[in-house]
């Protein structure tokens, strides 16, 4: 079995499944009946994705495992790797995990005897919230082939980017990145395009977070940044009649999109919160049947 640590090695079938059994649950709840404990290891800080985590395993009758990092040993020097080896040893069945190095987790899957599922590595990868936004958008138009999705904003710190670039083309749509000088991430082999080219085009626009956490230097002109590279109400007046706008928040408002059109008809930015409990509870399910927990 395999852990759930990045979107670059899923298959077109394996995604479907994923949303399929997120839009069952979503329907109908399951349950486990067997006492199975899950380890939320936070290292950074989370509001959506772990009390989204939170929740799907309560609904999936799942015991939650709380870490806090400024009341545990990591403050005495303990590694991530000694983190986890003590949670599996304690009686953890599976791990979620948010830390920020791009690769925390490659030591840990050849130690670890139990799945363990990221919740987001440093700038390179954020899988769930990738299953997420696919599935917000599965539900909106029912297939990928062919949708123009244009990720706009600080790619280059982004790891909701990369996870949701590789899946989105692997399910048949056509990426597009949108960025300001500077935020721009070359590795990322996909055709850039300007705001105006963005809202026009686009069936989906996802926007991105300005990291201000992850940049050597604060971007020093914010209210310039809506007006040539954000979602303004003007730019959003020429998107398409059936275009939505995504967010994996938490959102700058006013910078990255105008106050008002976080709640606008055509944001599905709390939708995706919401599909972010049944994603996880799908990817949960799959991972302890996979590993022969249930
Ligand atoms: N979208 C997301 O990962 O949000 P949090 O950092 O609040 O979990």
């Amino acid at each position: 079995p395999r852990h759930f640590l990045s979107t670059c090695y899923m298959s077109r079938a394996e995604i479907l499944d994923i949303l399929n059994v997120a839009e069952k649950l979503r329907k109908e709840n399951h349950r486990f009946t067997r006492q199975l404990f899950v380890a939320n290891l936070f290292f950074e800080p989370s509001t959506r994705t772990k009390m989204s985590f939170q929740v799907a395993e309560k609904k999936l009758g799942l015991e939650s495992l709380d870490f806090h990092m400024d009341l545990s040993s990591v403050t005495k020097g303990e590694s991530l790797y000694d983190t986890a080896k003590t949670y599996e040893a304690i009686g953890a069945d599976m791990l979620v995990v948010r830390h920020q190095d791009d690769n925390w987790y490659e030591k840990l899957q050849s130690g670890i005897s139990i799945p363990i599922i990221n919740a987001g590595a440093g700038k390179s990868e954020h899988p769930t919230q990738c299953m997420l936004d696919l599935l917000t958008i599965y539900q909106e138009f029912g297939a990928f082939d062919g949708l123009n999705v244009v990720i706009a904003g600080d790619i280059r710190h982004s790891r909701v980017a990369r996870s949701n670039a590789a899946a989105l083309t692997t399910m048949g749509a056509n990426v597009y990145l949108a960025a300001a000088p500077g935020f721009e991430d070359l590795q990322l082999n996909y055709p850039y395009v300007s705001m105006d080219e963005a809202t026009e085009m686009c069936d989906v626009l996802m926007l991105l977070r300005i990291q201000h956490e992850r940049h050597e230097h604060v971007a020093s002109n914010l209210s310039i940044y809506l007006k040539e590279y954000g979602l303004t109400n003007q730019r959003e007046a020429t998107m398409k009649d059936h275009a939505i706008i995504m967010h994996p928040a938490p959102v700058n408002r006013g910078v990255e999109i105008e106050d008002e059109l976080v709640e606008c008809k055509r944001s599905r930015i709390f939708k995706q919160m919401e599909n972010g409990v049944y994603a996880r509870m799908a990817i949960i399910t799959k991972l302890l049947k996979e590993w022969g927990n249930a």
